[in-house]
Order: structure tokens, then sequence, then C-alpha cells
């Protein structure tokens, strides 16, 4: 058996103007995927998962994306989460040079699917380390993070930038522009995440921001003024100014929410968070439901969150320095 965890993120900045070429500033954080790998005597794939989400279901899975999980969550979830497996496998193949080699998988995960805070990243970073280790070969974390990009690729049509997936193979906080991906100084900021119970649909969100850009000058203006925000931003991490940037974040919000990818329970969390006292707070990830991030190194936009209706959970999470870790 192999087994390997990779984190999931938060976005500090800088979503969805990402897939135009904006930069976007992604930190990991310590909430991983595991996932563990045996080699079969035959070509098949089974995976098995007990705990896909915060709250913790189980899924028995096998074969490909046909089967019928009986969990408690919604299904098509649980098929997007199996189709990432797929697809990392075909590149573990692939990469490999064993077309018909077959695993047991076994996925548990600490990230809540689909909410911003890059599950399908984690899971598939994780899958390929620890697959291609039982095939015998090593990936560097260059390659781990670029195999994993292309099954973003694949299962998102096309619709993929390489934060997600880079910043689960590298661990910490990192810049990425276009296909250059590098690793950034980041003090350890105190985040703290709202989660609504929700999620988003990526694809139908991305697909929104770009048909706004398409029809609305201002909409592109508004792409780009993320893009400038994010290179401040940039300076800002560097000098560990909470205060700024946590503004930053608070004008990143508006500026998602003018693009049209916030929520009402979205809005009331970030909200709830500034009225607590957070240096800032803005959603994370694609959007239309799922997490927001917030800075607050007190007790209060915890509490706050909390007694929050709306809002199903709260934690901290500390950035996590490693990405993919090799645990067996
Ligand atoms: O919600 P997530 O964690 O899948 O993040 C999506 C981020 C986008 O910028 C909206 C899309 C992308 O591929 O970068």
């Amino acid at each position: 058996m192999t087994r390997s965890s990779a984190p999931g993120k938060v976005y500090l900045f800088g979503e969805h103007a990402v897939v135009y070429g904006e930069p976007a500033v992604p930190c990991a954080i310590e909430r991983r995927a595991r996932v563990g790998v045996e080699r079969r005597s035959d070509a098949t794939l089974r995976v098995h998962s007990d705990e896909l989400s915060l709250d913790g279901f189980t899924v028995e899975y096998s074969g490909s994306t046909a089967g019928t999980p009986d969990i408690d969550a919604d299904e098509s979830l649980v098929n997007a989460a199996m189709g990432y497996v797929d697809e990392a496998i075909a590149q573990v193949r692939e990469v490999a040079g064993e077309t018909d080699a077959g695993f047991d998988v076994t996925i548990e995960s600490d990230i809540p699917l689909g909410a911003g805070l890059g599950s399908s990243a984690a899971v598939v970073v994780a899958a390929i380390d620890a697959a291609t280790r039982a095939l015998g070969v090593e990936l560097e974390p260059a390659e781990l993070a670029e195999r994993a990009y292309r099954t973003e690729l694949a299962v998102q049509d096309g619709q993929a930038s390489r934060a997600d997936t880079f910043c689960s193979a590298t661990g910490g906080a990192v810049r990425v522009e276009g296909d250059d991906c590098r690793s950034i100084e980041a003090p350890d900021l105190p985040f703290v995440i709202g989660f609504d119970g929700g999620a988003g649909d990526t694809g139908a969100l991305v697909s929104g921001v770009r048909s706004l850009r398409d029809e609305y000058d201002f909409a592109a203006d508004t792409i780009g003024s993320i893009g400038d925000l994010v290179r401040r931003g940039e300076t800002v991490l560097e000098a560990g100014e909470l205060d700024e940037l946590g503004d930053l974040m608070d004008f990143n919000h508006g500026l998602l929410a003018a693009l049209g990818v916030s929520s009402r329970s979205l809005d009331n969390m970030v909200w709830a968070a500034r009225t607590a006292g957070a240096h800032g707070a803005k959603l994370t990830g694609a959007g239309g439901g799922g997490c927001i991030v917030a800075l607050d190194p007190t007790p209060e936009t915890e509490t706050a969150l909390r007694y929050l209706p709306g809002c199903e959970s709260v934690f901290r999470a500390e950035l996590a320095e490693d990405g993919v870790r090799r645990l067996e």
C-alpha cells in the first residue's frame, strides 16, 4: 500500500480573474485529502471512501463513474469526485507507461466537496502521487502538479487554471499567472473559514463570468482590477500587514460579487466576519455557495459565524507548509 496526502487551499486573492491570465495567490491549508492505493492483479479501478466531506458520508463505489453510490450527499458531487479519480488514474497509467494497471483506491478527506477549498485538486494530487509510487515511479512536485492540472483540465472541459493543483502539490502560498507558478513567502495568516454547507458549480460560474466579460466592458475592467489588486496584495503579504491585506480581501469580494459569483449566504458570512472585527473577508474559490475566508487572530469571527444562521460550520485553518506528503 502506498498512501499520500495533499492539502486544500483558500484563495487569498484572484480567483476567476486567474482564468484570464491575471495573477492569483492561493494558500495551502492544513485540511487534507489522504489517498491510499494498492495495485490490483487485474485492470479494474475500485474506489472506497468513508469520508469525503466535513460531515462525513460513506460511499462504496467500484468501477468508473457509472456506479450508484449509497451516500448522504449530493450524488452529482460524488460522481464529480469519482470522475477526478478516474482521470487521475488515466494520467498515472500514461506517465508510468502501464496502460492496464488496476488499483484499489481509498480516499479520506476533511475538505468539503465543491466548496472552494480545492477538494478535487487535493484528491487528484494525492491519488496521482500514491498511484505512481505504487508503480515504482516517483514524480517531482512540478511534474505531479502538471499531471494534476491535466486531470482537472480533462474533467472540467478545458476550463481550469493551474492554481489549485500547483498549490496542493507544493504547499505554502503560491503565485500563479498563466503557466507561471511559483512559491512565495507568507507569514502564517489567521484564517477563519465559514462554510454554508453548500457548493457552487465551478463550470457554470466560470462560464457566467465569461459571458459577462464578453457582453460588458465593465466586467472585463473588473477582471483587470482584480489583477491590479493581486499585484498590490503580493507586496502587502510579504510585509505581513494584516490590516491592508484585509482591506484588499474586502475589495476582492466586492469585485467578485460584481461579477455575479457571490450568494446571499456567502455575503452574510462575509458581513458577519467584518462586523465581528475581522481584518477582511471574502468568498474563496468559484463561489455560488461554499466557503468564505476571513482574517482574524481573535476568537470573535469564529464566534459570530458559529451563531450565524446559514453558516453550517466554522474552523480555523493554518497555512500548510508542505504540499504532498508521502505517508506510506
Ligand atoms: O472553487 P474552486 O476551488 O474549484 O476554485 C475555482 C477557481 C476559479 O478561478 C474560479 C477557476 C480556476 O480554475 O481557477
